[in-house]
């Protein structure tokens, strides 16, 4: 036998530390192969909060482009003639605005766009901006001026780009021009106006860049959807999150209401405007633009399997306990409809009626859509009793579909414990667990499901992130422990089928809740060091469970463990064994590998070992400096048969890939 050793020293100085090793003898068995880890493990949750969608992933440039917010002009700044009307072309979206000759030579008529937090462009980019507009009868011609503006500018010019558009027809019809920005500005402002003297009517006025993600008109960001596909998701949950309930009923996420053309997808209120009166965005809202056809488009582009959440006749418990503002069980059916067509929109053939409305929107083949979740976190005899009708009917129409429902919003207690007997009872195939939990919950969870019922549901870690005690905001040390728990969902990958770190995105004007995994202003977006840890475990989940001892004990940060967490996976493409460790102490530990199982000619020939690591543990990405927390990739030639000594330095993340001959 030869034991290699190889001190990581570079990473200990890196964190500052005195190297102060303790022997921890971890013994891997690449023989026993466990659970088979499944595609969906690690995966991404997405929710319109924090500006999300609109205003983030969603590349809409104009805020309340079809006039319909309850404040018809939120958002516009009129000048000259402008009267806002309201029998438009679109039945569920019908305001527009009139704009008038001013009544002379030198005056204008016309509107800006304040965009979300201003308009993000990019110098030598294209931007597409498009509009729906008519002329009266009579008329034949009228020229609007089309600009993106710097308001604040003390250059020669306020405009930066300009064109010129024509209407010319006494139809509805759109139009649109491409601007070219000379620079780059975070906060422009889009400005319309009259420069010809007669009427025109406007509706629908929207501002895109060209160059979306994967190049789709009415499409997404780019750097932020690539951030995405990036994670490898095997699994994309949406729409949320507590907008599946809404506040109301009446404002629950409405899927019907998001599919078809975008001009005629109605407006939503979006909950988080006004969940917490201390971040209060009076101007937030849903356009529905990214709606249920976009997440199946992006699960399908990303390679993952799409999860759509229903309302399940609930609406926020949290803001509704006790009232009767949630659908009486007899009444449900409705709901249950929107389910089963649902599935139909998904999978259905295009002469299903609404198989035909994914056709129609430009995707003939179906989405393959396998699950379905019913419900986010609700509690109490409410749930199941609505639950149950939901799964009669899927379970009768649609068998081949796996239904997720949930375990409430706390990850214990007695919600928790009243709740999976009954998911149990009613057969759901996973249930849906939340915990947004401080650090010691997560040093003490290493365990949590090594005991778990093997025959019942499997498990959904459906919304999780470190908060840290006084702490709520990204830094290190929580992703650390987040990575450390991980190695708690993949040692029991038979369970556990899906995991999703949340909430996924934020915009660092519009934020309502923190930590999120991404980041991002109008042009920038930033990656955390929990977006790192989850990137780390989805690249590299493996195909199969390896059990992974200590003293003949999972490693799991306990008694005698020097806070050490860890998994091993076998990856059969390639043939490889990865181990993953998280040291969450404060000292540099030692790590005695043995590989336990090596035929007899097999040596481990290689490794690869990705490091995260930080000695500022408050500290994390930011857009002014994005890459300061980042894994660092070191690969090293070796040759043994059993063992490999190395040490990991305190507070640190490190994955490392064996390669076999
Ligand atoms: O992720 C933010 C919120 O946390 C979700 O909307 C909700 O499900 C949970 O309470």
């Amino acid at each position: 036998m030869r034991r290699y050793t190889e001190l990581l020293a570079t990473l200990a100085l890196s964190a500052g530390m005195a190297l102060h090793a303790q022997t921890n003898e971890i013994v891997i068995q690449t023989k026993k192969l466990g659970a088979e880890i499944q595609p969906t493990m690690y995966g991404l949750f997405f929710e319109d909060i924090n500006y999300a969608a609109d205003g983030g992933l969603y590349a809409e440039l104009v805020k309340n482009r079809s006039f319909e917010f309850p404040q018809h002009l939120m958002g516009w700044n009129t000048y000259g003639k402008v009267t806002l009307q309201d029998d438009g072309p679109f039945e569920r979206n019908p305001h527009y605005v009139r704009l008038d000759n001013p009544g002379h030579a030198h005056k204008h008529t016309g509107l800006d766009n304040e965009g979300f937090f201003g308009i993000g462009v990019k110098k030598g980019e294209e931007y597409r901006f498009s509009v729906w507009a008519r002329l009266p009868l009579g008329s034949t011609k009228e020229t609007l001026r089309i600009e993106l503006v710097d308001t604040k500018s003390m250059g020669e010019r306020q405009a930066f780009a300009a064109e010129n558009l024509t209407i010319d027809s006494n139809e509805w019809k759109k139009y649109q021009v491409i601007l070219k920005p000379g620079i780059t500005h975070p906060k422009s402002v889009l400005r319309i106006f009259l420069t010809s003297k007669g009427t025109v009517d406007l509706e629908h006025v929207s501002l895109f860049p060209v160059d979306t993600w994967k190049g789709h008109e009415n499409g997404l960001r780019k750097d932020l959807a690539q951030a995405l596909a990036d994670i490898h998701p095997g699994v994309f949950r949406f729409p949320g999150g507590c907008i599946v309930e809404g506040t109301d009923l009446e404002t629950r996420y409405d899927w019907k209401k998001s599919v078809g053309p975008v001009e005629n997808r109605p407006l939503n209120e979006n909950r988080w405007q006004y969940t917490f009166t201390h971040r209060f965005f009076p101007d937030y809202y849903q356009s529905y633009g990214l709606g249920f056809y976009e997440y199946f488009l992006l699960s399908e582009e990303m390679g993952a399997a799409p999860l759509p959440i229903l309302n399940c006749g609930l609406s926020c418990q949290y803001q509704n306990n006790g009232s009767k503002a949630h659908v009486a069980v007899c009444d449900l059916d409705s709901y249950i409809q929107d389910a089963l067509d649902l599935i139909e929109f998904a999978n259905g053939d295009v002469n299903t009626t609404w198989g035909k409305v994914r056709a129609d929107m430009g995707h003939p083949t179906p989405f393959n859509l396998q699950f379905i979740g019913i419900g986010n976190e609700q509690w109490g005899k409410e749930y199941p009793e609505r639950l149950e009708p939901f799964i009669k009917a899927i379970r009768k129409a649609h068998p081949e579909i796996k239904i997720v429902g949930s375990s409430g919003p706390n990850s214990e207690g007695k919600e928790f414990d009243y709740l999976w007997p009954e998911m149990k009872r009613l057969k759901v195939d996973l249930v849906d667990e939340h915990f947004y939990r401080p650090e010691s919950w997560f040093l003490s969870q290493g365990a949590r499901y090594d005991n778990y019922d093997r025959k019942g549901p499997k498990v959904f870690a459906g919304e999780y992130a470190c908060h840290g005690k006084g702490k709520k905001w990204n830094h290190f040390h929580a992703a650390l422990l987040e990575a450390a728990f991980m190695t708690g969902l993949e040692r029991n990958a038979d369970v556990v089928h899906m995991a999703t770190y949340a909430p996924l995105f934020a915009h660092v004007e519009g934020w309502q809740w923190r930590p999120d995994m991404i980041w991002f202003d109008n042009n920038r977006s930033v990656k955390t060091v929990s977006y790192y840890v989850q990137q780390l475990f989805s690249e590299n989940k493996g195909s199969h469970v390896l059990p992974l001892t200590m003293d003949n004990k999972p490693l799991m940060g306990g008694e005698g463990q020097n806070g050490l967490f860890a998994s091993a996976v076998y990856d059969e493409n390639p043939d490889e064994i990865v181990v993953k460790v998280a040291n969450t102490s404060d000292t540099a530990q030692s790590l005695d590998f043995t590989f336990k199982g090596l035929g007899k000619k097999q040596r481990i020939t290689g490794i690869t070992v990705t490091t995260l690591s930080s000695s500022d543990l408050d500290a994390d990405n930011t857009l002014d400096d994005p890459e300061k927390i980042m894994p660092l990739v070191d690969r090293t030639d070796i040759n043994t048969t059993e063992g490999w000594s190395t040490e990991i330095a305190p507070s640190t993340f490190c994955v490392f890939r064996f390669s076999k001959k």
